[in-house]
């Protein structure tokens, strides 16, 4: 397995898809490269693709506050997305985009291997646990992946839509996480 430094520089010259001709930066990921959470986003925005760093818009504020809210630093954790370039006008990631993109993020997770990794709305949880079931379904509920578990969490961008309720819901979400790291959970297979 080439190493995670080697996956960046492909990466970051990568032409698989044509989201390399609008895009600004490859956002490949951030954060420690050990650690024992990740999260999985959609694809970057505006602010990311400025930027090449993930979460760092108004999402990613909201996404900080939860991860501090359970004690952890951004700096603890590591944070990716599905798709590493922005797609146009922020529209969703079309399936030959998700697909070019995805050995990306698996080899990712297999570098990283963390025992608790989270995915962030409907398309890193549809990916990675092959599930045609929403989000709304799945959140806040660990799954048995590849020796550690899966949380399926809402998005931030949903959690922003939905308000106070939104809110409450993240952070109940995030309370499994804490829960999980601590490593006394139950799991479902998926
Ligand atoms: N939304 C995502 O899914 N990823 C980012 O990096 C920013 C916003």
């Amino acid at each position: 397995m080439q190493s995670l430094n080697s996956l960046r520089t492909y990466a970051l010259t990568c032409r698989n898809c044509s989201l390399c001709e609008t895009r600004t930066n490859v956002v490949f990921g951030s954060g420690n490269p050990s650690a024992d959470l990740m999260f999985v986003g959609e694809a970057p925005g505006a602010q990311e693709d400025l930027t090449g760093q993930p979460f760092v818009g108004r999402s990613g504020r909201l996404l900080t506050s939860l991860i501090e809210g359970i004690g952890l630093t951004r700096d603890q954790v590591y944070i990716s997305n599905v798709v590493k370039c922005r797609p146009p006008a922020n529209r969703d990631p079309d399936p030959s985009e998700v697909e070019a993109c995805a050995p990306i993020i698996a080899s990712q997770i297999e570098h990283i291997s963390p025992r608790v990794l989270v995915t962030l709305g409907n398309f890193a949880t549809k990916l990675l646990l092959e599930t045609k079931v929403g989000i709304t379904k799945l959140r806040g509920s660990p799954v048995a992946y590849r020796g550690g578990v899966l949380i399926p969490v809402l998005h931030p961008a949903a959690v922003a839509r939905r308000g106070a309720a939104g809110l409450v819901e993240a952070r109940s979400d995030f309370e499994a996480i804490r829960v999980a790291l601590l490593g006394n959970i139950s799991v479902v297979q998926p």
